[in-house]
């Protein structure tokens, strides 16, 4: 089975709690870059207050210390996942997981999803590379620097959970049910697929959001995380 954390994209605090109202059951969130923003960490207290864990994901990448006392930030703040990118190296990630101090699961964001293999190339100035194997060295690497996970596609499941042993999480965006509209997700997953490949989070923002009632959304999806055994 599979934790489902509900992806607040939403313009607004007011707006999320609103949403949060309608979601008693709910007991992941997601945080990004934009509502922390706008709202900052006083949001994430509320959240916290609510009984919520909170997936703060603001993909740090900086150098070791900037990082680690972002963590530790975090740490006091009570979240329970943050993410960083796995490109920031082998010394960035271990100074993040010494300050999260296991009371904080960090993961590895590997490869952007909205990256092809001709833009990561140029991006990392080599020649042609290909996704999947990056993605799978990139999540060893940040399994063998202390990371609790990584974040990937549903397309590679699978092939990370072989790399990285049967105890690192594996956190999942791109979730569908069969019947969903897929948006700008252009490689989405049933979450009994998922789950099945070795996911152990899923990430579910629009398909929740969107609902009429996204009560009964984010039931059908832990109901089909929970029927299969990871
Ligand atoms: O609305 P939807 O279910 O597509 O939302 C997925 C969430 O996961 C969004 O918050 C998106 O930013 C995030 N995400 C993603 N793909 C990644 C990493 C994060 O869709 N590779």
């Amino acid at each position: 089975m599979a934790e489902v954390i509900v992806a607040l994209d939403l313009p607004s605090g007011s707006d999320a709690l609103r949403l949060l109202d309608r979601l008693p059951d709910v007991r992941w969130v997601k945080v990004g870059s934009i509502l922390m923003t706008r709202e900052g960490p006083d949001l994430v207290r509320v959240l916290t207050e609510r009984g919520l864990r909170v997936f703060l994901d603001l993909k740090w990448h900086d150098i070791p210390n900037t990082v680690a006392e972002a963590v530790t930030a975090a740490r006091e703040l009570e979240v329970s996942m943050a993410t960083v990118h796995a490109l920031g190296g082998a010394a960035m990630m271990e100074a993040a997981a010494a300050a999260a101090g296991g009371r904080l699961g960090l993961v590895g964001v590997t490869v952007l999803t909205s990256h092809d293999p001709a833009s990561y190339a140029r991006a990392v100035g080599r020649g042609e590379v290909e996704l999947a194997d990056e993605v799978a060295r990139l999540s060893a690497e940040a399994v063998r620097s202390g990371l609790a996970g990584v974040v990937c596609s549903p397309q590679e499941v699978a092939l990370v959970r072989r790399r990285i042993g049967a105890e690192a999480w594996i956190v999942v965006p791109g979730i569908r049910n069969r019947s969903d509209p897929r948006h700008d997700q252009a490689r989405a997953s049933a979450p009994a697929d998922a789950v099945t490949a070795g996911a152990t989070h899923l990430v579910v923002g629009r398909p929740i959001l969107h609902a009429s009632e996204p009560g009964d959304a984010f039931r059908s999806f832990v109901e089909e995380a929970q029927c299969v055994r990871s």
